[in-house]
């Protein structure tokens, strides 16, 4: 089939790219000429600085000018042409509301383009990226407005998951499909004919609004998990004495109707969808007259998790940031990517700045370069104290704490280069509790601060002690 991608940012790339590999005639579109050059340049490193996302580049190489073409303009493609699929920008406004500029920027001229087509195929418009209840209503709106014939307009919402885009396109739990018309759903049904029928694959099929719903709920209730661990779960293990994180989730996941996934503590979920997509989803409740304190509950933990650890460095290991040097672990919102959207480090600078730090030694294995774009010192000149560094052990060196960001796998052995760079006594502020051995390092006199656990240390004067001391192995490993 012949289709076109408008917006070939996160969830457009690599959309775009395996439907060229299931055989498909994909043109991505893009207003961006450097992000077009970058692709079609074929070169990893341009286009892992665009867009970085494991085992893409090889789909992108091996598809580029066969089935996979990137354009700044599709004014000669729409002809003939299937499905469209919109996965543009849609940013949060300060009320939470979804900033819909863009998309109706691309609407309305996509919209003119069709109704300039010389030959009416049937052609359905598909909103891919996450947007509010009724967005396919509108889009319907606006193909009306400029006398589109033939069209139809449809929902399909992106469930993928930063990181694994690749693995997930190619073996998504389910598939939901909302569209007005057996002719629309029958197109798309042609066009993910891979998964109908599929053994494994949830193939759903239903209207616009549901559709659009099923993705906001989706995310929504994801990010409830995580803040009922963040909020509730770490809590009580950091504010009582011998509860065992690791044994506590086990114990409750247990239950095969309670999910695992979400029960992993942290610093904070960040990331391009859940935040945006909770603010938007309390804007839609409260619009419509309802309440939306769960959700509120929700977001509020969640932006409180973020900087909180580091009140708890003052208030329990008696830290005072003034004037330090803090290494900062990790820059990205998660491991596997060099996307820094709403990631908690964006606030833990914020937080580490406002407390008067003298510098923040950063260190990411992906994300050094986006990291230059959001601290820009002509932005705000205090960015000036954070130094780039080329390795773990160099931001550790010279440091009178660290904060461990991001789960990266490889700060799981972060203790050895704690050892090897900096002396105790020194403050461990894990926001993952990623240290396996963390026990043997506040033994040799090192202070240890974690998210969803007390504050352990040696010295007398700021001692936790437990009353059943930690085992040295603890369950942290292999979770
Ligand atoms: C999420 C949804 O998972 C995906 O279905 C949706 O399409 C887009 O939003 P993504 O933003 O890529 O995907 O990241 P995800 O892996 O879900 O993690 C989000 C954040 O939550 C990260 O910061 C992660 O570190 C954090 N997280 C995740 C936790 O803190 N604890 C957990 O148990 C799981």
């Amino acid at each position: 089939m012949k289709i076109v991608v408008v917006g070939t940012g996160y969830v457009g790339l690599p959309h775009g790219a395996i439907c060229s590999e299931y055989g498909h005639t994909v043109y991505a579109y893009d207003i961006n000429q450097e992000r077009i050059d970058a692709y079609n340049s074929g070169d990893r490193q341009q286009i892992e600085q665009q867009i970085n996302e494991p085992g893409l580049v090889p789909i992108i190489q091996e598809q580029l000018n066969r089935n996979l073409f990137f354009t700044t303009d599709i004014s000669d493609v729409i002809e003939g042409t299937e499905v469209i699929f919109m996965c543009l920008n849609t940013p949060p406004r300060r009320d939470g509301s979804t900033d819909l500029t863009y998309y109706t920027n691309a609407a309305n001229h996509i919209a003119e383009l069709l109704a300039a087509r010389k030959e009416q195929t049937r052609v359905v418009l598909v909103n891919k990226s996450t947007v509010p209840v009724g967005t396919a209503r509108y889009l319907e709106g606006i193909l009306k407005q400029h006398g589109v014939e033939n069209a139809g307009v449809a929902s399909n919402p992106e469930f993928l998951a930063q990181g694994k885009a690749v693995e997930g396109s190619r073996s998504p739990d389910r598939v939901v499909v909302g569209a007005d018309t057996e002719e629309d759903l029958g197109i798309l049904r042609k066009l993910y004919a891979a998964y109908v029928n599929h053994v494994r694959i949830r193939y759903i099929e239903t209207t616009p609004e549901t559709a659009e719903c099923i993705k906001y709920l989706g995310n929504t209730l994801l990010l409830t998990y995580i803040s009922f661990w963040n909020g509730i779960g770490a809590r009580m293990a950091e504010s009582h004495d011998n509860i065992r994180m690791e044994d506590l989730k086990v114990g409750v996941t247990a239950d095969s109707r309670i999910s695992t996934w979400g029960s992993y503590v942290s610093n904070g979920a960040g990331g391009s969808c859940f935040g945006k997509d909770i603010q938007s989803l309390i804007y839609q409740l409260k619009s419509s007259g309802n309440q939306a304190h769960l959700l509120e509950a929700v977001f509020d933990i969640n932006e409180y998790q973020k900087t909180y650890l580091f009140d708890r460095a003052g208030y329990e290991a008696g830290f005072n940031f003034n004037n330090k040097s803090v290494a900062l672990l990790g820059l990205a919102f998660k491991k596997r990517t060099n996307d820094m959207r709403d990631s908690a480090s964006l606030k833990a600078v914020q937080a580490l700045l406002a407390k008067g730090v003298k510098e923040i030694r950063a260190y990411d294995p992906l994300a050094m370069h986006e990291a230059t774009r959001y601290f820009d010192p002509e932005d705000n000149h205090l960015y000036d104290r954070i130094v780039y560094c080329e390795s773990e052990r160099d931001a550790l060196q010279g440091s009178d704490a660290c904060y461990l960001s991001t789960d990266w796998e490889e700060f799981r052995t972060l203790s050895a280069d704690i050892r090897a760079s900096v002396d105790a006594p020194y403050l461990i502020i894990d926001g993952r509790r990623m240290l396996p051995d963390y026990m043997a390092l506040v033994q040799d006199g090192y202070d240890y601060l974690p998210v969803g656990g007390q504050f352990l240390s040696i010295n007398e004067t700021k001692a936790y002690k437990p009353k059943n001391p930690l085992p040295k192995t603890s369950s942290l490993i292999g979770r």
